[in-house]
């Protein structure tokens, strides 16, 4: 999201420089034929055999074969000539879940809450693909998991926030959460298919499971839930991902606003961002986000979801073993031995980045048993690590586990489930680097570079927060960077060596600071990033509304994507987004000749909720109609020449 919901607290602590050997650089590639891959069938479907050449030693790398798009002001979704960009999921549309009512949309918002628990949520995030079909098939019929991050009050419900009601306060959990909805591409377009026995909404009441060392916890249980094992719903979901099993990971990153805290929070609370002022004013309705009435309750937030979208009837699952923070989203690689390596960051100024590495391989889908459900357990044992970037290119991975260190019973820590749940204490008492923001990441499984966005971090080198170092180099940074890192020997390495693809910024703008060195089409406060099947990085941007258009963005127009060429570092701007919007998510159908992205909140009102007696003051995107309500959607974007999108 757009909004500055990212807390700061202060940090005495510096990073140790310190010296590491170097080694092999050589790499292979990631997903490979052999143990660790064998029986996740849809792994065939990415094309990789296509594309050997992408991103790798030597090679240009893939193609940019359009035209570049210049900046745009207007409220319209642009993409180059020779490209259709359709809507097809807007906010309220009804999922059509088997079975269930197919409430229509009500442009006045007047949806009830359960009208909308059956419709799209609001403000689409992170989205994956998941084929229906093996081969050619599989990209004509899918099923998009998509994220709904959190709402605008102003727009969710007529007359806004005023009255503020129990129903209001049901709508906006039923607003939020993860969609599932079955597509199919017919002749003039993508459609969903409704009904559809895969189609499925998770709100922010939908029971959860709790996997990993932190499940049934002390800190976890509620009056509600005694046995701490079952949480009620999923909140701010912003990145995600699709895992080599076949499953849904989805990221809980603002969670700390939906609480509210006594008039003087504690100091796990404080380190949380978590205070007395709530800016969705559930507590009001809800006693469940009153932490003094209920002070674990917050503990239940902040995890890694997973979800299996080919079975509606699952359970979903909150994987503690991955650590609690303002989860962007969360990626996964695999190993040699066929093991995951999940990585993920919090998007807060000075947080940090993780992985995990699972204890066990991945196991095959078996007769009878999915890749899905022979993986259920697979991300609740491993070794969970925090990431220190040092001045020489180097970089460490320290281990969070009780015990070790100084992560024991006399610094705060009783057991392996306090460790998690204080997953940033922990990592400050490790040292490991405070971050500008980490959003999404990228895993090029051609060449093994990972890759990660660092959107902006204005506060970096200010009085009364940390200075520059070497992975975070600019201070007051409103334009952001792009870093990478190359583990080493394989991806469950120890150590890395790290650089950065690019710093953003506009070469127009008189101001060094804020020209950054990018190759082609200038940009700022990078956020989403994803690799296509053919290894072009897709970049997704999300500059504040209150900055945008303005100083060091006054030239570069609403949010967009763009593409860029690892191999190059060039960039080419492919898709302006409406007024007020944020670029996110992006995923491809297996032969990469349909691209769906999602356009989130478009008309957003600068630093506040829209106004609710003029919900279309700053855009009426997609509708169009005199005073339609601004509505966040997912586009498929095709070449209407039937070719690979973006080459
Ligand atoms: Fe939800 Fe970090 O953007
Ligand atoms: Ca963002
Ligand atoms: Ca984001």
């Amino acid at each position: 999201m757009a909004k500055d919901f990212d807390e700061l607290e202060d940090s005495n602590r510096s990073a140790n420089a310190s010296i590491h050997e170097v080694s092999d650089p050589a790499r292979r590639l990631w997903l490979r034929a052999g143990a660790g891959a064998a029986g996740l069938g849809w792994l065939s479907t990415l094309g990789l055999a296509s594309c050997a050449s992408g991103g790798g030693a030597g090679s240009a790398g893939p193609s940019l074969g359009f035209e570049g798009l210049p900046p745009s002001t207007a409220d319209a979704v642009r993409v180059p000539l020779g490209y259709v960009a359709q809507v097809l999921a807007p906010w309220g549309e009804p999922l059509g879940i088997a079975g269930a009512a197919m409430p229509a949309w009500k442009p006045d918002a007047s949806n009830s809450a359960a009208e909308q628990a059956l419709q799209m949520g609001m403000h689409h995030d992170g989205l994956d693909f998941f084929a229906l079909a093996e081969g050619g098939a599989g990209s004509n019929r899918g099923l998009l998991a998509i994220n709904h991050e959190y709402t605008d009050d102003g727009l969710l419900h007529p007359g806004g926030q005023t009255p503020w009601t129990p129903e209001k306060v049901r709508k906006a959990q039923a607003a939020h959460g993860i969609a599932v909805i079955e597509v199919e591409r017919q002749a003039g377009g993508w459609q969903m298919v409704r009904p559809s026995k895969y189609a499925r909404r998770i709100t922010g009441n939908t029971p959860f499971a709790i996997g990993g060392p932190a499940a049934g916890h002390a800190m976890m249980q509620t009056a509600a839930d005694p046995a701490g094992r079952t949480v009620l719903g999923t909140l701010g979901n912003c990145a995600s991902s699709k895992t080599p099993w076949g499953t849904y990971l989805s990221g809980e990153e603002n969670w700390a606003n939906y609480f509210t805290a006594a008039d003087t929070p504690t100091a796990h609370e404080r380190r949380w961002g978590i205070r007395k002022a709530t800016w969705y004013r559930w507590p009001e309705h809800d006693e469940r986000f009153d932490t003094v009435r209920h002070p674990n309750e917050p503990n239940r937030f902040g995890w890694v979801v997973e979800v299996d979208p080919m079975d509606p009837t699952s359970t979903p699952v909150k994987r503690s073993a991955l650590g609690r923070a303002a989860h962007e989203g969360a990626w996964v690689a695999v190993t040699k031995s066929g093991r995951a390596v999940v990585y993920s960051g919090e998007d807060a100024a000075f947080e940090y980045i993780y992985k995990f590495v699972s204890r066990d391989a991945i196991r095959p889908a078996r007769t009878g048993v999915s890749a899905a459900k022979a993986n259920a357990d697979l991300l609740d044992h491993g070794t969970l690590y925090v990431a220190r970037f040092d001045r020489d290119g180097r970089g460490r991975w320290l281990p969070l586990v009780h015990g070790s260190g100084p992560l024991t019973a006399a610094n705060g820590f009783a057991d392996q489930g306090e460790v998690l749940i204080k997953a940033r204490q922990a990592s400050d008492l490790l040292g490991a680097t405070k971050m500008d923001r980490p959003e999404w990441l990228a895993i090029d499984e051609r060449s093994g570079w990972v890759y990660c966005t660092l959107t902006n971090n204005s506060r970096r080198g200010q009085a009364g927060f940390p200075g520059v170092d070497a992975a975070n180099p600019r201070a007051a940074n409103v334009m952001g960077h792009i870093i990478r890192w190359k583990e080493d020997g394989d991806f469950d390495g120890p150590g890395m060596a790290w650089n950065h693809l690019l710093l953003a910024g506009d070469p127009a703008n008189t101001d060094e600071a804020n020209r950054g060195n990018i190759r082609g089409d200038a940009f700022g406060s990078p956020d989403t990033i994803a690799f296509d099947p053919r290894g072009l990085l897709w970049v997704g941007t999300d500059v504040s509304s209150r900055t945008i258009n303005k100083g060091p963005y006054e030239r570069l127009g609403n949010n967009s994507l763009l593409a860029c060429n690892p191999v190059s570092g060039e960039v080419r701007r492919f898709l302006t987004g409406p007024v007020g919007c944020e670029i996110t998510g992006a995923t491809w159908t297996p032969d990469g000749r349909t691209m769906f992205v999602n356009i989130q909140h478009p008309g957003e009102s600068p630093g506040d909720r829209s106004d609710p007696t003029q919900p279309s003051r700053f855009s009426r995107w997609p509708d169009n109609a005199p005073g339609s309500r601004p509505r966040s959607a997912t586009l498929a974007i095709w070449r209407q020449d039937g070719g690979v999108v973006g080459g």
